[in-house]
């Protein structure tokens, strides 16, 4: 990275902004200030202003219209991101923001739409893309070394006790879904990242210990397309601490599980044929993750800023999160009308996101 400066805003300043900062400034390479910072919460955009020296504003329209960026973060609850980047894009600023793109797939196409006008660059943060376990994973199952997929699991067994709810929006179905769509959603982006696109889902949701709008479990069995059958199982009622967050792949000549707290640590590696020092393919490939957010927005952030800088506009990470989006309505879909469903009928919730 050379030595332009980035200017960047933000807006939201809640915990995955306090996460963002502290990646910001451990971000040696890069050059960037944060200039604008905006909340409703009065308090917490000026605190965050207080922080880094940015200006404080507490309406998004108004600081869109007198900043001068390279970049808005946008870090608002789940259900705002599309009405957030919609305006940051009217305003024709470039725009990262965080999972998920947005709660409807057609709001997601509208943005993607809304971007590719306006030349705009848009990013959508799957941060766990960029851990080492699954890029190690992605690419043994590019190269066939697992041959044959036979099934995969994912499991997700978090702890989240009921005030994690009681705020304005978690859990609630216009602003964020429940395990599926808030927790479990980098898993679910890791599964078709890695092995690609299902086939068939079939689902089950449930409320088991928290009190929410959405679900806390969501148990499935999905058919990928390339024959792989799968469960996933996911919940935050698992107690009284975060368990496991992991996805385990059979093949027929070979078996894997990466897990950690943030899909940061290859558990198992066992192949047929031993050729490479399994140890040591665990050590180069693992992470250490002090939470759940993990270490790679300190890959992305670089990276995005860097396509900005050399006027290099592409829309994957748009492209995969709609993809991603799609499958958590179908989950959500199989449920709601207690049958099988096909991901490729484009079916949507008639819960999440209204
Ligand atoms: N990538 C990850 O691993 C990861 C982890 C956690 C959260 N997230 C995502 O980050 C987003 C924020 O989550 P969080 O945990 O920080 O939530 P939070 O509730 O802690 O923070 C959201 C902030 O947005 C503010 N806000 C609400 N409406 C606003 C508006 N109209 N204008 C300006 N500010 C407004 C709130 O006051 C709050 O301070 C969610 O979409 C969540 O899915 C991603």
């Amino acid at each position: 990275m050379n030595k332009k400066s980035h200017k960047i805003a933000l807006v939201g300043c809640g915990r995955v902004a306090e996460h963002y900062i502290k990646i910001l400034r451990k971000l040696k390479k890069v050059d960037f200030r944060v200039v604008a910072v905006c909340d409703v919460k009065k308090n917490r955009a000026l605190d965050f202003s207080k922080k880094l020296g940015a200006k404080p504003y507490f309406n998004l329209k108004d600081m869109l219209k007198e900043i001068d960026v390279d970049l808005i973060l946008i870090l608002t609850p789940s259900g705002l991101h599309y009405e957030h980047s919609n305006l940051a894009l009217d305003y024709k600023f470039n725009v990262l923001v965080e999972k998920p793109i947005s709660l409807l797939v057609s709001d997601a196409k509208k943005l993607l739409k809304k971007a590719k006008k306006n030349k705009l660059f848009l990013f959508v943060a799957f941060q766990n893309r960029y851990n080492k376990a699954v890029v190690f994973l992605k690419k043994a199952i590019q190269k066939k070394q697992f041959g044959k997929i036979v099934s995969i699991s994912v499991v997700l067994r978090w702890c989240r006790f009921q005030n994690y709810y009681s705020d304005e929006w978690h859990g609630t179905w216009k602003l964020d879904g429940g395990v599926v769509n808030q927790q479990a959603i980098h898993h679910v982006d890791a599964l078709t990242y890695i092995f690609g696109p299902v086939k068939k889902i079939s689902s089950f949701t449930s409320k088991r210990l928290n009190k929410l709008e959405a679900e806390d479990t969501c148990v499935s069995i999905m058919e990928l397309k390339n024959g792989a059958l799968c469960t996933f199982e996911a919940t935050t009622a698992a107690r009284p601490k975060d368990f496991e967050a992991s996805i385990t792949v059979v093949g027929e000549r070979g078996m894997a599980k990466i897990g950690g707290i943030g899909l940061n640590k290859i558990d198992d590696w066992e192949m047929i044929n031993k050729k490479k020092d399994v140890k040591k393919l665990k050590r180069m490939n693992s992470e250490n993750f002090e939470n759940g957010y993990g270490i790679s927005h300190m890959k992305i952030i670089p990276l995005f800023l860097k396509k900005i800088e050399n006027k290099k506009r592409d829309y994957n990470s748009v492209n995969q999160s709609i993809s991603t989006l799609k499958l958590i309505h179908s989950i959500y879909a199989s449920s709601e009308k207690s049958r099988v469903v096909k991901y490729l009928s484009n079916i949507n919730s008639r819960k999440l996101g209204r």
